[in-house]
């Protein structure tokens, strides 16, 4: 190639990545150059522009999103790649909201790490509109916290948000049942422009079709028998801001056409009038049901569907994306623990384990119930098995059988026990783990076993085994390594 090469600076106070990676992009054919803080970043790039930044967030000077949005602020063509530490879900979402072109996030998977610098080049050679992505972010970074999720599609999840928050695209979030949908619409609106107006949320599934259209679009005085005032409807009441229309699917065709209607034109009139009212609005919908199939049977109009569509936003069941639920426990328990009045509550870890390995039909909605009952009812003291609610103790009896029959058909049986000891040894030794060790460690605990399980069933293929764990390849090494796992 004739071009000159591309210059990257890495920003990182360790060491130990300044030189992996200047290695690794030397190596792929960049010029690196490197700074350890905020301030030498600032001044590396005041004194030569480089192609791109690939920066850690937590740098030991300064908050690397301040550092990341001077450097935009200066420099608004500048690519910004960030890392950050694996499970850092709101500085992701913050990071790209602040023009950051991707995160990667740390230990690093090689080969996905030169296919994003890759993409960002490809992307800078083909536009020069980035600087678009500018944003105003809410003030409340603990309340975007709320969104508890490290697991790949979790990861994805909250890119997207990054991305599409800033924009006014009509969002549609699928997904089943208690998946979070709703938090989802709620992060798009407070990482968007229109943060400080209204985030209004009509539940399509409510009310019946006349009543949902008079809470929608208002009424005029005397409109109808017992409209005794003139009433805004929730479009109005949105206006600069956000409507997040919840369970779309159950929205009836004549209600989607006056919807579609709004979106293609802007406004709307109240119940009773013949004055168009203009509205300047995001709209944002969700649904359990899969739209696409109600399309193909006649009862979703395809066109407000398409309009709908424009971003698509899936919420991965919890039971696939098993690595999340420990957090989940974490973040619910310290959330009811204050509910119940600060008493400290921890959890066994054949409590923990068992959420794990439940189903959760009712995804984290389920979960968090499960975590409230379970705090209420162990008063303080650890929670353990008797205080979850998996249907009766003949059932989980039944389930146990269950499991021994298959580990012994499998001819495991003496190793699975084996690894229940060794599970089991973090101090007291005994089987129900009473609040022994912290939560850390029980995680750990746990986490060795998902780990020897997914390569066990993908039988030692490490490709396969962190495909499914839903983790990076890279991060799976690190972890067999950490656990002693190699054969
Ligand atoms: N990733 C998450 N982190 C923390 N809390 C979560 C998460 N996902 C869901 N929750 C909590 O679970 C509950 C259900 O979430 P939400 O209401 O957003 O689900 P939903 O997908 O809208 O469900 P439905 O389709 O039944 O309306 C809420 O209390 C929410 O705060
Ligand atoms: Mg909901």
């Amino acid at each position: 190639m004739a071009e000159s090469p591309r210059s990257v600076l890495v920003v990182d106070d360790e060491a130990d990545i300044r030189s992996l990676l200047s290695d690794l992009l030397t190596e792929a054919g960049y010029v690196v150059r490197k700074a350890k803080t905020g301030a030498e970043a600032l001044e590396s790039v005041a004194k030569d522009l480089p192609d791109l930044v690939m920066m850690d967030v937590k740098l030991p000077d300064q908050d690397g999103i301040g550092v990341l949005r001077q450097l935009k602020r200066e420099h608004p063509d500048l690519e910004v790649i960030v890392m950050t530490a694996f499970g850092g879900s709101s500085t992701a979402i913050k990071a790209m909201g602040h023009g950051a072109y991707d995160y990667v996030t740390k230990p690093f998977e090689i080969d996905d790490l030169l296919a994003t610098l890759k993409r960002v080049f490809e992307h800078a050679d083909m536009s020069s509109e980035v600087s678009a992505l500018r944003l105003e972010l809410g003030k409340s970074a603990a309340e975007r916290e709320r969104i508890v999720g490290s697991s790949k599609p979790m990861l994805e999840v909250f890119k997207l948000i990054g991305k599409v928050a800033p924009s006014d695209a009509t969002v549609l979030i699928t997904g089943e049942s208690g998946t979070g949908k709703e938090l989802i619409a709620e992060a798009l609106h407070r990482a968007s422009r229109r943060n400080p107006h209204p985030l209004v949320k009509v539940s399509c599934a409510a009310l019946p079709e006349t009543l949902l259209e008079t809470e929608l679009f208002g009424h005029e005085k005397g409109s109808f028998t017992g409209a005794m005032t003139m009433r805004k409807g929730r479009f109005e009441t949105a206006n600069k801001g956000t409507i997040f229309l919840d369970e779309i699917g159950e929205m009836t065709l004549g209600t989607q056409t006056k919807l579609l209607r709004i979106l293609q034109e802007r406004e709307f009139e109240r119940i009773g009038s013949n004055t168009p009212i203009k509205i300047d609005i995001r709209v944002i919908t969700a649904t359990n049901r899969n739209l696409s199939a109600e399309v193909e049977s006649g009862k979703f109009r395809e066109d407000l569907y398409y309009r709908l569509n424009v971003i698509h936003i899936h919420m991965p069941p919890l039971r696939e994306r098993k690595e999340d639920i420990p957090f989940l426990v974490e973040h619910f328990l310290v959330k009811y623990r204050h509910a119940a009045g600060s008493i400290p509550t921890s959890i066994s870890e054949e409590a923990l384990t068992r959420l794990v390995d439940y189903d959760w039909p009712g995804n984290v909605r389920e979960l968090e119930n499960a975590i409230e009952r379970a705090v209420v009812l162990s008063r303080g003291n650890p929670i353990t098995l008797e205080h979850l609610p998996f249907g009766d103790r003949r059932e989980a009896a039944d389930r146990a059988r269950m499991a021994g029959r298959r580990a012994r058909l499998e001819g495991e049986a003496d190793e699975a026990d084996a690894e229940a000891v060794e599970a089991g040894s973090n101090g007291n030794g005994n089987g129900n783990g009473n609040g022994a060790g912290s939560f850390k460690e029980r995680i750990a605990t746990l986490e060795r076993q998902l780990i020897k399980e997914a390569l066990d069933r993908a039988e030692g293929n490490r490709t396969k085994a962190a495909d499914e764990l839903g983790i990076y390849r890279r991060l799976l090494y690190a972890k067999i390594k950490e656990y002693g796992l190699e054969e």
